[in-house]
C-alpha cells in the first residue's frame, strides 16, 4: 500500500479568506502535503444567506474543488458551511474523508471559571440550532453568549489588509468589550475569519479572558484522517500551493495579497 505517496493535494474551503489560517497550521503540522484552498467568493457572505442557500453554494462549490483538484482530504475552514451542509458534502463525497469546523466551545468551558462564554460568530451561526446543541452538549452549566458580527466578517474580507492595528482593535472593540461586560472570561472565535484578528482579540480583552479557538483541533483531526486514509507525505514543503476563488478574474488583484502572505500561489477563479 503506497500511501504515502498519495501525491493528491489536501483541499481547503471557505467563503472567503477565514480559513488560510487554518490552512497555516495544518501545513506547520504537516509540511509535505500539498494544499490547495478554495475561496467561494461569488457566494461570499455565507453567514448573512439563509440555510438553503449556503446549502446550494457550498455543495455546488466544493463539487468543483473537488473536479478541478481531485483532493485526498477536503477541510471545510467554515463554521457556518460546516453547521449547514458538512452531512449532504460528505454524502456527496462518499470516497473523501471530509473534515468539519466546530466552534471551540467545549475548551472554553473546560477553562472557564465565571461560566459565561462568549462566542462571535456570523449572523447564520449564531441562530443555527447546530450551536444551541453544542452548547448544551458541552457547556450546560454555562451561559453562552453569541453574537452574530456579520461586518467584522466583512472587514476581515474587504479591508484588512489595508487596515492598521487601531483600525482593527476599532472593528472587535464593541464585541470584546460587551462580553466582557458581561462577565465573559473565554471567547471562542467562531467564524474562520475572526482569526485573523486573534491577536488583537487577546491584545483587547487582556489577561482574564482566554480567546479560543479550533485551529489546533482541525489540523489534528487532518491528521488523523490522513494518518488513518490516504497516509501523510513526509518532508518539506513542496511549494505548490494553491488559491482559487470563484468570483471573477477581477478578484484575483483583492486575494493576491492574501495568498502571497500565507504562501500560495493565485491559481485563477473557478468558474460557477
Ligand atoms: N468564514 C465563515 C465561517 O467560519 C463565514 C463567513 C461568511 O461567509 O459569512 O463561518
Amino acid at each position: 500500500m503506497a500511501r504515502a505517496s498519495d501525491t493528491r493535494p489536501v483541499a481547503f474551503f471557505d467563503s472567503g479568506v477565514g480559513g488560510l489560517p487554518y490552512l497555516e497550521v495544518a501545513k506547520r503540522l504537516m509540511p509535505g502535503e500539498r494544499y490547495v484552498y478554495l475561496c467561494d467568493s461569488a457566494g461570499f457572505p455565507y453567514g448573512q444567506k439563509d440555510r438553503q442557500a449556503v446549502r446550494d453554494l457550498v455543495l455546488s462549490a466544493v463539487g468543483m474543488l473537488v473536479k478541478k483538484t481531485t483532493p485526498k482530504a477536503l477541510v471545510v475552514a467554515c463554521n457556518t458551511a460546516t453547521q449547514i451542509a458538512l452531512a449532504e458534502l460528505r454524502a456527496a463525497h462518499p470516497e473523501l474523508p471530509i473534515v468539519g469546523t466546530v466552534p471551540a466551545v467545549k475548551p472554553a468551558a473546560l477553562s472557564s471559571r465565571s461560566r459565561v462564554i462568549g462566542v462571535v460568530a456570523t449572523a447564520r451561526a449564531v441562530a443555527d440550532p447546530y450551536l444551541s446543541d453544542l452548547a448544551a452538549r458541552f457547556a450546560p452549566d454555562c451561559t453562552v453568549i453569541r453574537r452574530g458580527e456579520p461586518e467584522l466578517v466583512d472587514f476581515v474580507e474587504k479591508r484588512y489588509m489595508d487596515s492598521n492595528r487601531a483600525q482593527r482593535l476599532d472593528a472587535i472593540r464593541p464585541a470584546v468589550l460587551a462580553l466582557a461586560q458581561a462577565n465573559a472570561d473565554a471567547i471562542v472565535l467562531a467564524c474562520t475569519h475572526f482569526l485573523f484578528l486573534a491577536n488583537e482579540f487577546a491584545e483587547l480583552a487582556g489577561p482574564g479572558i482566554r480567546i479560543v479557538d479550533s485551529r489546533d483541533g482541525v489540523a489534528s483531526q487532518l491528521r488523523r484522517v490522513l494518518a488513518a486514509g490516504p497516509g501523510i507525505r513526509k518532508g518539506r514543503s513542496h511549494g505548490h500551493d494553491e488559491f482559487w476563488y470563484t468570483g471573477s478574474d477581477a478578484d484575483g488583484t483583492r486575494f493576491a495579497p492574501f495568498a502571497a502572505r500565507f504562501g500560495l500561489t493565485l491559481a485563477g477563479c473557478i468558474a460557477r
